[in-house]
């Protein structure tokens, strides 16, 4: 038994996230969590909502709320989708919370006293009607180069100009519209990530085994002259964590809070203080989770994220861990995703197109999407969620394949003997054949799901419980039963055993339909199975099932004709 650490990319607060979200980092950790748990390992597995930024300022005024009143109400909003999608976090924290900010102050300290941190004046526009200094792309003016009146203080969106909000024609406050603008001077600190790149190439160096759009993002941004820049870690904002050397006020650096970008993965650690915390255990229970001379050094850990995270995490973060000097458990694995895209587009958070994760659960339940989305992960590429794709997989894998058998060897089984496991006849070879495939596709399966190989882990389970299918259609118990029903109630035995076997590996997939098959095959060990011949004798003759209700319905075409439809628009 071995102890892992699974954190999955924390969720941006401002809004409900989408499908493509949901696939590039929270599920798949969930589907890791829950298969390393069902194997019977130690696990913590930590997520949390993002809750810092201008983007959640902006949100929190669009909505008429104090900021801290908005996140607050949407965290429970995301954690209830989250239980809907049954994401199983130990914990699902919030990066504003107290423990963050001791332990964001805490390392900026340490930064600072290893001389990894620098002091920088800069010029930045500030707004006298918001009251604040203005981001980049929070002012609007025209463009010097083209005369658009729309462009952005980084850049025009009409002939791609790089700027500088100081280029801009009439410059205004896209916040407030106001014109009342004045350049300030303002000082900020500069995390020193250029001296930590010798370091930072060894670490990344020694991770041969990571997945190569993985090391490909670390290696572009480590070696390009720009990926390793000095990074401003400071921010003229009110809605954050304020910045502090540990305890003590930081000189020049009053009303001012750390960038969102610093804070946010300091909450992986910090969300395990929350953990500790909500469930009345100790810091050192925290600790062996991520300090390695507290028990650290034998975890494993294992992060989940979108491909635009990355740089922030072979970089920025390991830089703030290393750099800290302390004994701070570092990344083992860093498992990264390519994008989910929309039925010839893109999902869009701030177009409002596809389907949003609370919509998804308005219309099916969680396995259904699960499976579909886990089972077309964008691992080598991007890949794309459309309609037809999405009914023709629940229909076909989940209704016909997996539903149908269980359903079909129960209801037969209740009608030709009872409801329990049927005696006589002696398996043969057919069956020693059905044994020895499964036992090779279990180890296949197992070995995709060590390997944190999500569609083919998808595809190897669809194998498995295709032989039971292939087998069932072969010796056909339903015509046996005329001539022999002892080998037919054979047959039934081991099919009702596959029922429960099914149940058991799936349930890191769809862990509700396994439940539920769980519990209608009355089955109290759910263990994971330890080889193919104990698998299929583990409910022996006598004991006693029910029939399940439907596990998987099937989707009609005017079903999916309807969703396509409703989609088709934009989420207002
Ligand atoms: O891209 C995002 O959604 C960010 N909120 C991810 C942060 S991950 C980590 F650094 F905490
Ligand atoms: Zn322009």
């Amino acid at each position: 038994m071995a102890r892992h650490l699974i954190t999955s990319a924390i969720p941006y607060i401002n809004g409900i996230k989408h499908l493509g979200n949901l696939v590039g980092s929270q599920l798949p950790a969930d589907l890791y969590a829950r298969y390393l748990r069902a194997r019977g390992h130690e696990v913590m597995f930590l997520c949390a909502t993002d809750e810092h930024g201008t983007p959640a300022e902006l949100a929190a005024a669009k909505a008429g709320k104090p900021v801290a009143d908005y996140c607050a109400e949407m965290h429970i909003v995301q954690a209830e989708i989250a239980k809907g999608f049954r994401l199983s976090f130990d914990h699902f924290g919030r990066s504003s919370s107290p423990q963050n900010h001791k332990l964001t102050q805490h390392l900026a300290g340490r930064l600072a006293d290893a001389g990894l941190i620098r002091e920088v004046s800069e010029k930045q526009v500030y707004s006298h009607a918001d009251k604040r200094f203005l981001p980049d792309r929070y002012i609007e003016g025209t463009c010097p180069n083209c005369g658009y009146d729309k462009a952005r203080g980084d850049q025009c969106e009409n002939c791609t100009k790089q700027l500088d909000p100081t280029d801009l024609i009439e410059p205004r406050s896209a916040i407030s519209g106001s014109t009342d603008l004045e350049v300030r001077e303002t000082k900020h600190l500069y995390l020193r990530q250029s001296d930590m790149r010798g370091k930072l190439q060894e670490w990344i160096d020694s991770k041969t085994d990571w997945p190569v759009l993985t090391t490909s993002i670390a290696k572009k941004w480590l070696n390009d002259g720009d990926g390793l820049q000095d990074r401003g870690i400071t921010r003229d904002l009110d809605w954050g964590i304020p910045v502090k050397k540990g305890d003590e006020e930081w000189p020049g650096m009053e009303g001012k809070v750390f960038y969102v970008w610093f804070d946010a993965p300091i909450e992986y650690i910090a969300c395990a203080g929350e953990w500790a915390e909500a469930n009345g255990k100790t810091d050192a229970d925290w600790e062996r989770w991520w300090r390695t001379e507290k028990g650290a050094d034998d975890v494993r850990y294992t992060q989940f994220m979108g491909k635009d995270n990355v740089p922030f995490h072979t970089l920025s973060f390991p830089v703030t861990m290393l750099g800290s000097g302390e004994d701070w458990k570092l990344v083992d694995y860093i498992k990264s995703f390519n994008y989910l895209n929309y039925d010839g587009g893109q999902f869009s958070t701030s177009q409002g197109r596809g389907v949003f994760m609370d919509q998804a659960l308005e219309i099916l339940p969680a396995d259904y999407w699960r499976w579909w989305l886990l089972s077309h992960a964008p691992e080598s590429s991007d890949s794309e969620f459309t309609w037809e794709n999405f009914q023709g997989s629940v229909n076909k894998d989940l209704a016909d394949v997996l539903g149908n058998f269980a359903s079909r060897v129960t209801k037969f089984c209740r009608s030709k003997f009872s409801e329990a496991v049927p005696e006589g006849g002696t398996p043969g070879s057919r069956e020693a054949q059905l044994l020895a495939d499964l036992e090779k596709g279990l180890r296949e399966y197992e070995a995709h799901m060590d390997a944190i190989e999500v569609r083919k882990s998808a595809a190897a389970l669809r194998a498995l419980w295709t032989l039971g299918n292939e087998y069932l259609q072969d010796v056909a118990p339903w015509t046996t039963f005329k001539e022999d029903p002892d080998t037919a109630a054979m047959q039934i035995r081991i099919a009702l055993n596959l029922i429960r076997f099914y149940a058991v590996i799936s349930s890191p997939f769809i862990p509700d339909a396994s439940a539920q098959l769980l519990t209608a095959m009355n089955a109290e060990d759910a263990t994971w199975p330890s080889d193919m011949a104990s698998a299929i004798d583990a409910m022996p003759v006598g004991h006693a099932f029910s029939v399940p209700e439907v596990t998987f319905r099937k989707i009609t075409d005017d079903e999916r004709a309807d969703w396509q439809d409703r989609f088709a628009g934009v989420r207002t």
